[in-house]
């Protein structure tokens, strides 16, 4: 059976679980026999935007390039899964505006969690002054006010994360039901 393309557009400041959680999502769509491609933020940086900084501008042009790949992806029957911070709300609608069938998932954590963590040791340089235009530090993040799904990497697994996501898939009859084991 043919299956229908879409876009699932993961936004959350910098190690809020938008990888990891993308990844489980992944594998799992991969199993119900979807064709799926991820476009990680950190992953992108290294290809399709090479010498981008984080200035507005680099970020803006980053995520258009993102959700254009997606646009394309999802219309041809992929999943398209962007996990990038993508931090400008404006940007984010503009993308749901071309895309036929987006789906905004926020990571949500609050910052002194994330500093806690500092998985990448970011946080911490950041709160330093050494890293300038830190997002969610020295540099804005517009939380999403119509995301479809909000989960909330403080205080659920990554496992419930990931079921919140496929539950609302398959509410809006967007990726099959998981056959049950008999
Ligand atoms: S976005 O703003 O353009 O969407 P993107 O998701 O591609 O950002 O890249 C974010 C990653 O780049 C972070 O997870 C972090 O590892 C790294 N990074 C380096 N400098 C910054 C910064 N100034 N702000 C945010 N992330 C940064």
């Amino acid at each position: 059976m043919e299956h229908q393309g879409f876009t699932l557009w993961f936004t959350g400041l910098s190690g809020a679980g938008k990888t990891t959680v993308s990844r489980v999502i992944e594998q799992e769509l991969r199993e119900r026999g979807m064709k799926v491609e991820v476009l990680d933020g950190d992953v992108v940086r290294e290809n399709l935007s090479k010498g981008l900084g984080f200035s507005k501008e680099d970020r803006d042009t980053n995520i258009r390039r993102i959700g254009w790949v997606c646009e394309v992806l999802s219309r041809n029957g992929v999943v398209a899964i962007a996990a990038a911070i993508s931090p400008y709300r404006e940007i984010r609608d503009e993308i749901r505006g071309k895309v036929e069938n987006f789906v905004e998932v926020y990571a949500e954590c609050p910052i002194p969690v994330l500093a806690e963590r500092d998985v990448k040791g970011l946080y911490k340089k950041a709160l330093a002054g050494e890293i300038k235009n830190f997002t969610g530090v020295s540099d804005p993040y517009e939380a999403p006010e119509n995301a479809e799904v909000t989960y909330h990497s403080d205080r659920e697994t990554v496992e419930e994360s990931a079921n919140k996501i496929l539950k609302k898939l398959e509410e809006m009859e967007l990726i099959p039901m998981r056959e049950m084991a008999q």
